[in-house]
């Protein structure tokens, strides 16, 4: 059995790598930190777990959850998953980064985050569908959860150098700001409301942008907007993809069809809906193209702490143990 180890196991990504771990055929959660909440049950905070999971959290230093993991997930805030990663390391231990922190070339994220990274290295950009070669490595930086729905929504036409300007407008569900509350996740007001932010600037463009450009190196114009709606998880993005030439429905889905050939996770359904990937790892990919304005509609709808985070990590970590990639997250959405 592969052990696993959660830091930042408290929050919303944690509880979700648990809840997916602990049905997970080859995986043992050994270990779950928080610093705030050491010694307590794990199911006392994550009730969900209950009866799933003997766990308390614990709040051990680097080493000893390297001694104790065969995989250690990170999943704590931006500028803080530097401070561990580096000693986590060794030889017999593989690191998934849920974070920003090595998604980016180095002096990009600098600037994005405003920050000096404390550990410059790189990792491969764990978005399976377009690095598989994440399998061979130690550390792997797994993807945001914007990027994930907006960068699958595009890869295609990038790849066929079609794009002239993408327009990505993504709608989110409030668990993607994790576990703290806020002004924005105050009930009254998000409920029968929607709250768009970050208008031209949202860090998670740069991912975007970096993995359209590794497509297409002269792809430039890369728009993205985000909003906040009432709902708890999910990502619907819109993207209004403007082409070189004009394209009719059926080109682009000869040329999906074909990009995501043995793709398990991505699926080609029509118009896609937020209730249809609730809880699964799936990315729901949908497109009507309007040839008269050279533009094609692309819709994909993901579940942010499954496709976005938690159940990506765990694809990823499939690959890394030489498992099948769909192993333990072969399960249906949980619409309605
Ligand atoms: N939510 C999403 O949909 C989503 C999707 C993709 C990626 N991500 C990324 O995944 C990471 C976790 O997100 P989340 O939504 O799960 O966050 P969260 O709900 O706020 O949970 C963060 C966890 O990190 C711990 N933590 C906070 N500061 C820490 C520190 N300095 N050192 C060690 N542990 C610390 C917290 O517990 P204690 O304070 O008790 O230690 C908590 O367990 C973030 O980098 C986020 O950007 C999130």
């Amino acid at each position: 059995m592969i052990k696993a180890g959660i830091i930042g196991a408290s929050g919303y990504t944690g509880g979700e790598l648990l809840r997916l771990l602990v049905n997970h055929p080859d995986v043992k959660p050994e270990l779950a930190t928080s610093r705030s909440l050491a010694g307590k049950p794990v199911a006392g905070t994550h009730r969900h777990l209950e009866g799933f999971l003997d766990l308390r959290y614990e709040n051990p230093d680097p080493e000893e959850i390297r001694a104790r993991c065969d995989v250690v997930f990170v999943a704590v805030p931006h500028g803080t998953a530097m401070n561990y990663v580096p000693e986590l390391l060794d030889d017999n231990t593989k690191v998934i980064d849920l974070s920003a922190d090595y998604r980016l070339e180095t002096s990009v994220f600098e600037k994005v985050y405003d920050l000096n990274h404390a550990d410059p290295r790189t990792a491969v950009y764990g978005l399976v569908e377009l690095h598989p070669e994440a399998a061979k490595e130690q550390l792997v930086a797994n993807p945001g959860c914007f990027p994930t729905g907006a960068i699958l929504s595009a890869a295609p036409l990038a790849a066929a150098g079609l794009i002239d300007m993408a327009i990505f407008d993504s709608k989110t569900g409030i668990s993607g700001a994790g576990i703290s509350p806020s002004g924005t996740s105050h009930y009254p007001n998000i409920a029968e409301n929607i709250i768009p932010y970050k208008l031209t600037a949202h860090r998670h463009r740069a991912e975007i942008v970096q993995e359209l450009n590794r497509l297409d190196g002269n792809l430039r114009n890369i728009s993205f907007t985000p909003h906040v709606i009432p709902t708890i998880r999910g990502i619907l993005t819109t993207a209004h993809i403007f082409t070189k030439e004009p394209l009719s429905t059926g080109d682009v889905q000869a040329l999906y069809e074909e990009f995501y050939r043995d793709k398990p996770f991505v699926r080609l359904p029509g118009v896609p809906s937020l209730t249809a990937v609730r809880g699964s790892n799936f990315c729901d990919i949908g497109f009507e193209a309007d040839a008269e304005n050279n533009r094609v509609v692309v819709l994909s709808a993901i579940d942010n702490l499954v496709k976005g985070a938690s159940g990506q990590a765990i694809q990823n970590m499939n690959l890394m143990f030489g498992l099948e990639e769909t192993r333990g997250l072969w399960i249906p959405a949980t619409a309605p």
